[in-house]
């Protein structure tokens, strides 16, 4: 059952790759908003030699630790078939407080080369109203496939504001959202990454109070040790739930914008590493960057991370991707003498 979605999938993913980037996502998306995978059957867990069920504090225990990372559905048009392709949970948006269109086209590049994606899309969104008018009308169950929204600022935005634009999106999904991502790391909204500090943190905590422990910040891989390891202190001191490490690489060539996938990998489990430092695992991380194949997975795992999130890996090895990673992961733990997934966590650093 595996094989054909995964052969077919592997076969229609690369005829999307004939298309220019962005033409191939709106394709794919709009195949997958209309049913288009119902056509194969839905992605089974294959019995795993070593189980792979995590728990993440705030959204709950998942069957694997892979879910979907931002950027891929923002606007919520179409969970059920992430679900479908086996990811234990998804996170949506970027959403934005109101409508905008994001950077003008093209805006998406891929770099097969080096297995890597270079995106400036800039936040191209139908609005908070809108898509919390289509979560809610999908009255999403939680208990199968937790769904989480990931929230950001407009452009025209003044930044002494930027609190109102977030504290807006927190307000409005909190009842309908398993959790918040705060991001403040993609690198394609002037003035977005000078967000991550402190004093924002604490300005955010005192608009949302008690909501603060619905949040996850998502962080940038660019900045110095110092001033990562401060905001990691400041997401445990305020009280949010935990971090997601990271967002996108800022590159400016062969094309300006933020790079993820394999080239990713690298940097962000440094961003792993440098959150244990200070936390010492007590300050729930998700990690996201990079991770291809089970074996980068593992590598997230053992830093300390919970959970993990993909984009760039269903690009390139398709709707599959979800269930070849598990197993490779498995296999990975059992090479390594690991009776589960849990039982790796943090042991990088034993
Ligand atoms: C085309 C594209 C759009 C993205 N849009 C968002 C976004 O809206 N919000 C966000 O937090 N991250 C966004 N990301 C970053 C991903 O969520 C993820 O953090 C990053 O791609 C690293 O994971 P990967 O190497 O598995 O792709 C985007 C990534 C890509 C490739």
């Amino acid at each position: 059952m595996i094989d054909a979605f995964d052969k077919s999938g592997r076969f229609l993913t690369a005829c999307l790759r004939l298309l220019p980037a962005e033409l191939a996502h709106d394709v794919a998306l709009l195949a997958m908003e209309h049913g288009a995978l119902r056509c194969f059957p839905k992605q089974q867990q294959p019995t795993l030699e070593v189980p792979l069920q995590v728990h993440v504090p705030g959204i709950g225990r998942l069957r694997h630790p892979i879910g979907l990372a931002a950027g891929f559905d923002k606007n919520i048009r179409c969970p059920t078939a992430f679900e479908h392709m086996g990811l234990s949970f998804l996170e949506m948006g970027t959403v934005t407080p109101r409508p905008q269109p994001g950077n003008p086209k093209p805006r998406i590049f891929r770099q097969p080369e080096t297995l890597s994606i270079i995106n400036r899309m800039g936040f191209n969104s139908h609005g908070a109203a809108l898509v919390l008018h289509r979560l809610r009308e999908l009255n999403w169950k939680p208990t199968s496939v937790p769904l989480g929204v990931n929230l950001g600022k407009n452009k025209t935005t003044l930044q002494e504001d930027a609190v109102n634009d977030f504290a807006a999106g927190i307000i409005a999904f909190e009842s309908h959202a398993q959790w918040l991502t705060v991001n403040i790391s993609s690198p394609n909204t002037s003035g977005l990454r000078d967000l991550a500090t402190p004093e924002f943190l604490r300005s955010l905590e005192q608009a949302i109070g008690s909501l603060r422990s619905k949040c996850w910040i998502k962080l940038d891989p660019d900045m110095d040790r110092g001033s990562f390891q401060k905001m990691i202190s400041a997401i445990k001191t305020e009280g949010f739930q935990g971090a997601v490490l990271s967002n996108t690489h800022r590159v400016e060539s062969p094309q300006a914008g933020g790079q993820s996938g394999h080239p990713l990998l690298s940097p962000s489990n440094s961003c792993l590493e440098w959150a244990w430092d200070v936390t010492k695992g007590t300050l729930p991380v998700i990690a996201s960057g990079g991770v291809l194949s089970g074996v980068d997975a593992y590598h997230k795992l053992a830093r300390g991370a919970c959970a993990i999130q993909i984009y760039t890996a269903l690009v390139y090895r398709g709707p599959g991707a979800t269930a070849r990673i598990c197993e490779e992961l498995s296999s990975e733990l059992k090479l390594r003498g690991f009776a589960s997934a849990e039982e790796a966590i943090g042991s990088w650093y034993l």
